[in-house]
């Protein structure tokens, strides 16, 4: 019984890991172990002999059962050390950048104008970017030899010999989603239709791609009265000056009459532009009484239905209420440009699994 006891303890002692030491256990004290069939042995001896070998053998099953736990626990505790040893970390280390999205300021200043017509009733209306010469043309009381075609530098889409569908543009404004608009659902209606246009064109202040916004509102009696009203309300709340001026001018779109152009009150001091203040005026945009041909091209009754509309460039009045000199830089993505604009960034993850502005 003393061979049997040293040579499990000192294979206990030496198991490399918990697997071997596992294999131990099942050969000494398993059901079919070494000690168990001793143990059943016990019933074929007589009294006496089972009187000094009981115990014994019950001693040595505890004895190794605690040198097997022990063992176990040992291996743990270096397994532990061992990866402690290896998966060491550099708390030294500076932090890997994280990146930050940023909106794209001409989306901004889309959902900051989309907010302020919203709540003067108007919603929101699309159309597509590549349109029929139709819809962005035609139907706006712009017929083929007109030379606003031309004026307006379109961008036409290839066609091959033989194919005979209509010709199709890059819409060169956002007007063709009026008609595109009544013709679905009629009058009255309240919307504002901001999008991509496109124009060839390229300097400081055109780019070939750009944005606009058409605002729409047909009922039975709108008048030149309340497209005043609406883009006061809208330059106060857009521009964050209370009573800010705005000026008509006389001037003629095909689809509109009468016609204006539309400046805003503004000041130059010491190569500072202020906008609501002074007496200086900036364009931005084109409006007017929509032109009966284009209600009746849309489908709408002109002798019932009567309405304004305007066109503002996006690109434009985000440049003069953040200060942006310089158009194309709306195509440069520097995120330093942007906070320095004071554009806000996209939450962005923290290590805290929170969002940070
Ligand atoms: N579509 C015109 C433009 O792009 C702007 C405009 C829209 C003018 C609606 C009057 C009414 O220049």
């Amino acid at each position: 019984m003393d061979d049997l006891r040293d040579k499990y303890i000192q294979a206990i002692a030496g198991a490399e890991d918990e697997a071997a030491l596992e294999a131990l256990r099942l050969e000494a004290v398993g059901k079919k172990g070494e000690i168990s069939l001793k143990m059943r042995e016990l019933g074929k001896m007589s009294a006496e002999e089972r009187q000094i070998a009981g115990p014994k053998l019950n001693a040595l099953k505890d004895e190794i059962n605690a040198a097997l736990a022990a063992k176990k626990a040992a291996l743990g505790d270096a397994a532990l050390d061992a990866r402690l040893r290896e998966e060491w970390l550099d708390v030294t280390l500076p932090g890997r950048p994280m990146r930050t999205g940023s909106i794209h300021p001409i989306s901004q200043v889309t959902e900051e104008l989309t907010a302020i017509f919203a709540d003067m009733g108007f919603s929101v209306a699309e159309g597509p970017q590549i349109d029929t010469d139709w819809y962005n043309f035609d139907a706006l009381n712009i017929p083929g030899h007109h030379p606003a075609r031309a004026e307006m530098d379109t961008f036409y889409m290839h066609r091959d010999d033989g194919d005979n569908r209509p010709p199709h543009v890059l819409r060169t404004h956002t007007s063709p989603v009026q008609i595109r608009h009544m013709e679905k659902y009629g009058a009255p209606c309240r919307i504002i239709a901001p999008g991509r246009v496109y124009r060839a064109d390229y300097d400081q202040t055109h780019t070939p791609m750009f944005h606009q916004v058409e605002g729409l509102a047909i009922d039975r009696d709108i008048s030149m009265a309340n497209l005043k009203w609406v883009l006061e309300e809208f330059f106060a709340a857009f521009f964050e000056v209370d009573g800010i001026k705005t000026r008509f001018r006389a001037s003629h779109f095909p689809f509109t009459e009468p016609s204006a152009e539309v400046d805003i009150q503004c000041s130059w001091e010491d190569g500072q532009l202020k906008i609501g203040e002074g007496d200086g005026w900036l364009e931005v945009l084109g409006s007017g009484m929509v032109h009966p041909k284009v209600l009746q091209a849309a489908g709408v009754d002109p002798s019932e239905w009567q309405g304004f509309a305007f066109g503002m460039g996006i690109d434009r009045i985000a440049m003069l209420k953040y200060g942006i000199p310089d158009l194309r830089a709306f195509f440069d993505s520097d995120l330093r440009w942007l906070k320095h604009y004071g554009f806000s960034s996209l939450g962005v993850p923290t290590l805290h699994g929170g969002l940070s502005a």
